[in-house]
């Protein structure tokens, strides 16, 4: 095991280690992994109670999910207290295999970059993904600025990477540059599933692919009941449709996502063509 791998090991609590652990080898039959869902009960503006996060873990074992990263928004405009985390990811998790449903629930957060500096070491390692070393940071609205850029290059000082989350809504005239600019300093970029699927948005979606600037798709569902669904797999067979990513489709759907959770510092086996 990579010494990096085995450090995370040993700081994750307990219940990490062993949903971490449940993940080796790979289910080839649910092998997928949500690295963005509301699915916390009653946090923020995910899933309003335990029955809204019942049915959001449904969702994605039907789409063949075996793990979702919870991750409530760590923001100023959400009460969300990260010490507090890691036992309401444990009571969803107590109550899913009570009902049965084969999926695991893995600590996370949505850290916004206005946030992200004032969180301490343990504080980031709550909210990280999964293994605790991957951030998944909300970019302040409007388009990606150099601030983020600078959060991301600090979270890398401070043994962190940064997966940058849903660019789609960060849309200017040197979207893709800035973007690039943010993989060089040591991000990664995660787009959101459903936009791949609709018909306003795909082309967009999959001129970002085609340029290398997306790396993982999530999907930042919020719910059981509406909005975006808990569903990976039909945006990922549209990637099928980028002929630059078809060596590399294994890769974003399932080693890049299982290498985040377990904190590996990976890089993308493809760089951005802008
Ligand atoms: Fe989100």
């Amino acid at each position: 095991m990579p010494v990096i791998v085995a450090a995370c090991f040993r700081t994750a609590a307990p219940e990490w280690r062993f949903a971490l652990a449940r993940m080796r080898p790979p289910n080839r039959d649910m092998p997928l992994i949500d690295l963005h869902c509301h699915i916390l009960p009653g946090v923020d503006d995910g899933a309003l109670d335990l029955r809204d996060s019942i049915g959001m873990a449904r969702q994605a074992a039907v789409d063949g999910i075996e793990a979702v990263c919870a991750t409530p928004h760590i923001r100023h405009d959400h009460d969300v207290r990260i010490h507090e985390i890691a036992g309401r990811v444990k009571a969803l998790n107590d109550r899913l295999r009570h009902e049965e449903v084969p999926v695991t629930v893995l600590q996370g957060g949505e850290v916004a970059e206005t946030v992200v500096e004032d969180l301490s070491d343990a504080e980031l390692e709550r909210v990280a993904l999964g293994a605790g070393r991957w951030v998944l940071m909300e970019p302040a609205p409007g388009p990606l600025g150099e601030s983020l850029e600078q959060r991301v290059e600090h979270l890398v000082a401070r043994g962190h990477r940064a997966l940058i989350a849903h660019p789609e809504r960060h849309i200017s005239a040197d979207m893709f540059e800035r973007l690039a600019r943010l993989v060089a300093a040591g991000a990664m970029v995660q787009a959101t599933a459903d936009f791949f699927l609709r018909q306003r948005f795909a082309a967009g979606m999959l001129s970002l692919a085609k340029a290398g600037l997306v790396h993982v798709l999530s999907s930042d569902a919020h719910s059981s009941h509406g909005g975006r669904p808990v569903h990976l797999s039909a945006a990922l067979r549209k990637l099928r449709e980028v002929d630059v990513l078809t060596p590399h489709l294994k890769w974003i759907e399932e080693t890049a996502p299982r290498a985040i959770v377990r904190g590996e510092d990976i890089e993308a086996p493809f760089a951005p063509g802008v």
